[in-house]
Order: structure tokens, then sequence, then C-alpha cells
């Protein structure tokens, strides 16, 4: 076991969940939202072919995501995302009260599900999946600040102990890297978008007019420009139906929509520490034909 990678991933395989997840086929869930029983059903959902999730591992922009699409589906109408919750306008499928089944077509769906515990019958080319990746030294440093937030998850004890964590995926969710390599591995399986934040950070109408190709809908320069005005970070911040206002927290400080920037890591990790998740991010991501455009330096 010389490299850090290996290393790493022995401690994740030794490690042990606690009280506060369960484990469900592999994967991280948290014990106190999520259950066993819904996982299983939601396996054999039935899946229409005008149904659109959104996939991501936690902290890539899922709630950035779920404003676009309501937005595109509203042709850049603002009304409802001024005032409907996103977890209501775009449900988690794997929350047992998403009542996903009953709900009417389209269904916008959000999911942080590895690829293999999604509904089976996606495999079968109905619905479309719109994967969001973010550079994971990013994701690792917004996860820090959200699960020192938010009242629902356990506080890290410092940051140098969150790292590991991560690493290993001693997280709900699991590990970083096995959600995008399995995912991309098999994205011909699906219908299949993937983009990153960086690339909607850089262009975003671009990333826009990707997706409504990719969904169907055409909308004009008008709708498009509305679109791009009701996701805008400092907009988005301001509505509490994009913040999950009313989720408890453990305090006041901090923000669901906290900086939404590019490179936050640099301010965060020790020189040390980058270079040891450079060298995972290489042992782990070797077979992955993916190139991200975000900065290493
Ligand atoms: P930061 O903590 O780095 O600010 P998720 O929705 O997957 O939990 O991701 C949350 C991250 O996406 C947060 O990152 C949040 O600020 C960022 N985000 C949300 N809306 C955004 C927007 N309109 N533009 C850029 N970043 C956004």
């Amino acid at each position: 076991m010389g490299s850090d990678a290996n290393r790493f991933l022995n401690r994740a395989r030794m490690s042990t969940t606690n009280d506060y997840y369960f484990q469900y086929k592999g994967c991280n869930f948290v014990s106190t939202i999520y259950t066993k029983e819904h996982l299983e059903q939601l396996e054999h959902f039935q899946i229409h072919d005008t149904d659109v999730f959104i996939v991501t591992y936690p902290k890539s922009g899922t709630i950035w995501m779920q404003q676009i699409i309501s937005l595109i589906y509203s042709d850049g109408d603002p009304t409802a995302v001024q005032s409907k919750p996103a977890y209501e306008r775009v449900p988690w499928i794997e929350v047992p009260s998403s009542n996903f089944p009953a709900r009417p077509s389209p269904r916008l769906n959000v999911t942080h599900l590895p690829y293999h515990l999604v509904p089976k019958a996606l495999k079968e080319k109905k619905g479309k999946i719109i994967y969001v990746a973010r550079n994971p030294k990013d994701v690792l440093v917004s996860s820090y600040y959200f699960h020192m937030h938010l009242a629902l998850y356990e506080s890290p004890k410092d940051f140098p102990d969150f790292f590991e964590k991560f690493i290993d995926g001693r997280v709900e969710f699991s590990c970083w890297f096995d959600h995008i390599r399995e995912w991309y591995a098999h994205k011909d399986e699906f219908n299949f978008l993937f983009l990153t934040y960086e690339e909607m950070k850089k262009g975003l109408r671009a990333s826009v007019q990707k997706i409504c190709n990719f969904v169907g809908r055409e909308l004009d320069d008008e709708k498009l420009d509305s679109v791009m005005e009701h996701c805008r970070f400092d907009i988005m911040k301001k509505n509490p139906m994009a913040n999950y206002e009313g989720i408890p927290k453990k305090s006041s400080d901090g923000a669901f929509l906290r900086k939404g920037t590019i490179g936050d890591w640099k301010s965060h990790f020790t020189v040390a520490q980058s270079e040891m998740f450079d060298r995972i991010f290489q042992e782990r991501m070797k077979d992955v034909p993916l190139e991200f455009i975000w900065d290493k330096e």
C-alpha cells in the first residue's frame, strides 16, 4: 500500500458508518431523512419519457440546476421560483415524501443517488438525466460549511477531520470519486447530458441553451434572458424559495447559497492537503476519460 490513494481506499473500506448514517447497497444515507423501504421501492418506479432528473453529488450546484430547470419549464416566468420552494418544484426522488409516482408530467426531479440505485427503467432510455459535476476540492469546502450550518448534520470536528472523511467517503452519499466514476462509466445507458459547475459559471447562457436542446424546449431570447436573470447567484440568494429557509440551522451565521465561486478551496487547503488530494484524484480518476476545466493550481 504505498500510495495515498491506496491508504485512503483501505481506510474507507475498513471504516464503518455510525448511527448517524445507514448503508444501503454500499451508499451512506442520513438516518433521519431516508429509509431503506423507500430506496428499495424506488428502483422499481415507472419512468415517463418526459421525466427529467438532475443528478449531482451534494454541493455541486444542485439548487442552481433546480432553479434553471424550473425556469426553462416555465418559459422564463419566475412566478413558481418566487413562490414555491425548490424541493417542491423539483423534489428529491430519494426522499420518502417526494410522491414521485403520483406527480403529473412533466416530472422534474433531482437526486444525489449513485448510478446503481436509480430507477432501473431509466436504463430503457426513458426520461433524461442532467449530471452536474464540480471540482471536488470546492465540493469539499462547500460541504464542510454545509455541515457546519444545517442542524440536520453532524458538525465536523475541524477542517482536517472533514477533509479525511470526505476523501474516505464517510459522508452522505459516500465517495465523490465513486459517484462520478460510476455515473460516467454508464452514461451511454441513459439519455445523458454532462455539465460542470465551472462551465456554467464561465458560460451560463451556452449551458442553458444546451439544456434546452437536450430537454426539447425552445426559448426565445427574451425568455432566455429571464432564465438567466432569475438564476443569478445574487438574485437566488435573496430568494427564500431558493435558500432552504425553514430548514433548521445551527445558527444564523452562514447561508445555503454561500459564495458561489470557483476555487474557494485555495483559501482552505494547505499545500500538503492539495498535493495529497491531487495524488488521490490521479489514482482514482486515471481511467475516466473526462477533461475537467477547473484550475488545478
Ligand atoms: P458554495 O458553498 O461554494 O458557495 P448544492 O445545491 O449542490 O448543495 O450546491 C451548493 C453550492 O452551489 C454552493 O456553493 C452554492 O453557493 C452554489 N450555488 C447555488 N446557486 C448558485 C448560483 N446561482 N451560481 C453559482 N453558484 C451557486
